[in-house]
C-alpha cells in the first residue's frame, strides 16, 4: 500500500493528492493513508500535508525508487522495468533467481547489499544509500564466448556516465574495474548461464561507490568514492540514467554492428593500463610485462619481460600497477 500511495504523489509531484481520494481508490481508512505518509516522511520523503487539500510531494529522499528513475529515462529497453529493494543479499544474486522469467533489460537496484559479491568469490562492501548497487538482465543472441564483451560494454558506459556527470577523469582498469585518480571508484561481476553454445541470460552487476564516506582499512589504499574525489555529493539518479543511456547505446551498436567499435574506442582511449607497465596476477603468480595493445575483441595484449606476448582475457587474470593499485 505504501508504494501505490508513493507512485501516486510521484504522479502528482507538486500538487496535492487528496486523503479521500485515496482512501476510496485503495478502500482504506483515512487514518490508514495518514499513517503511510507518516512511514514515507519517516524514510525522508518531504511530504506537505494541507488540511482539506491533501497531500504534497515536495522532495523525494534521493531514493533509487522505480517512479522517480523512469521518469526521466530516456532508453528502449534498458530498464523498461526497474526492480527496487531497500535492502537484498545482491542484487545479482536476486538476478538469477527470477532471471528465467524476467524481460531483457530488467535492471534490479538495492540501496544496501547485505551479501555484495566481487569477482573471484571477494566481498562487496555495499553501504545503504551510499553507492549504486544495481544489475541488469540481458538475454542477447550472441554465443556463449561473446558472454565477457558485456564487462566491456559496462565499463564503457560507466567511464562514459562517471566523466559526463561528474567530470572527474575516469579510467578503466582493464577488464572490469573504473579508477579514479589511481583508486577503484567501480568494479563490474559480469555472470553468465545457459549451455555451450547458447546463452539463457546475462547478468551484469555493477558497483559503483558513489557517495561512500569511509573505507575498512584494508581498502583505503585501494578505494575510494566519486564523492570523496570531487569534494561533494553525486547524484546518484543522474549517474544512473546516464549510465543506462550509455550502456544501452553501447550494447545496440554491438548487437546490430557485430563489433566492439565504439565501445573499444572508449576503453582505448581512457585506459588505466594502455602503454604501462603492469603486473599480470594469475593465482600466486605475478609477472611484470607492459601493455601493448587492447585487440578488436577487448583482449589485452602484454609483453612480458623475457620478450614473450601474450593475449589476455578477461575472468584469467587481474592486473595491478607496478606499485599501487594502478
Ligand atoms: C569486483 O570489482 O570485484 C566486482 C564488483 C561488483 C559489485 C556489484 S554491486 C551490484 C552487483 N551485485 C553484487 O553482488 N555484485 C555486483
Amino acid at each position: 500500500m505504501k508504494d501505490k500511495i508513493l507512485r501516486e504523489l510521484y504522479e502528482k509531484k507538486g500538487e496535492y493528492v487528496s486523503g479521500e481520494e485515496l482512501s476510496e481508490k485503495y478502500q482504506v481508512s483515512r487514518t490508514a493513508i495518514w499513517k503511510h505518509m507518516n512511514a514515507l516522511k519517516k524514510e525522508g520523503y518531504v511530504i506537505e500535508t494541507t488540511h482539506k487539500k491533501g497531500y504534497k510531494l515536495i522532495e523525494s529522499s534521493g531514493k533509487l525508487i522505480p517512479e522517480a528513475l523512469k521518469k526521466d529515462l530516456n532508453t528502449v529497453e534498458i530498464g523498461n522495468k526497474i526492480i527496487y529493494f531497500d535492502t537484498i543479499d545482491s542484487t545479482n544474486n536476486y538476478s538469477k533467481r527470477i532471471a528465467k522469467d524476467a524481460a531483457h533489460g530488467t535492471v534490479i537496484i538495492s540501496e544496501e547489499q547485505l551479501g555484495g559479491r566481487g569477482r573471484l568469490g571477494r566481498n562487496w562492501i555495499s553501504p545503504k544509500g551510499e553507492g549504486i548497487w544495481m544489475s541488469i538482465i540481458l538475454k542477447p543472441n550472441i554465443p556463449p564466448t561473446e558472454g565477457m564483451k558485456m564487462t566491456q560494454i559496462a565499463a564503457a558506459a560507466v567511464c562514459n556516465a562517471i566523466r559526463g556527470v561528474t567530470g572527474l577523469e575516469a579510467f578503466i582498469k582493464w577488464p572490469n574495474d573504473l579508477v579514479v585518480n589511481g583508486k577503484k571508484v567501480c568494479g563490474i561481476l559480469t555472470e553468465m548461464a545457459g549451455e555451450l553454445t547458447r546463452i539463457d541470460y546475462l547478468i551484469v552487476g555493477i558497483g559503483i561507490n558513489a557517495n561512500n564516506e569511509g573505507f575498512l582499512e584494508e581498502f583505503q589504499h585501494i578505494a575510494t568514492s566519486l564523492a570523496k574525489e570531487k569534494g561533494e555529493k553525486v547524484d546518484r539518479k543522474t549517474l544512473i540514467l546516464r549510465l543506462l543511456k550509455e550502456f544501452e547505446g553501447l550494447y545496440e551498436d554491438y548487437i546490430n554492428q557485430g563489433t566492439l567499435e565504439k565501445t573499444l574506442a572508449i576503453i582505448r582511449n581512457y585506459s588505466a593500463v594502455l602503454g604501462r607497465t603492469i603486473l599480470v596476477i594469475r593465482g600466486e603468480q605475478r609477472l611484470k610485462a607492459t601493455v601493448l595493445r587492447i585487440d578488436e575483441e577487448g583482449l589485452l595484449e602484454v609483453k612480458y619481460e623475457d620478450g614473450k606476448r601474450e593475449l589476455l582475457m578477461s575472468g584469467e587474470v587481474s592486473v595491478r600497477g607496478e606499485e599501487g593499485y594502478i
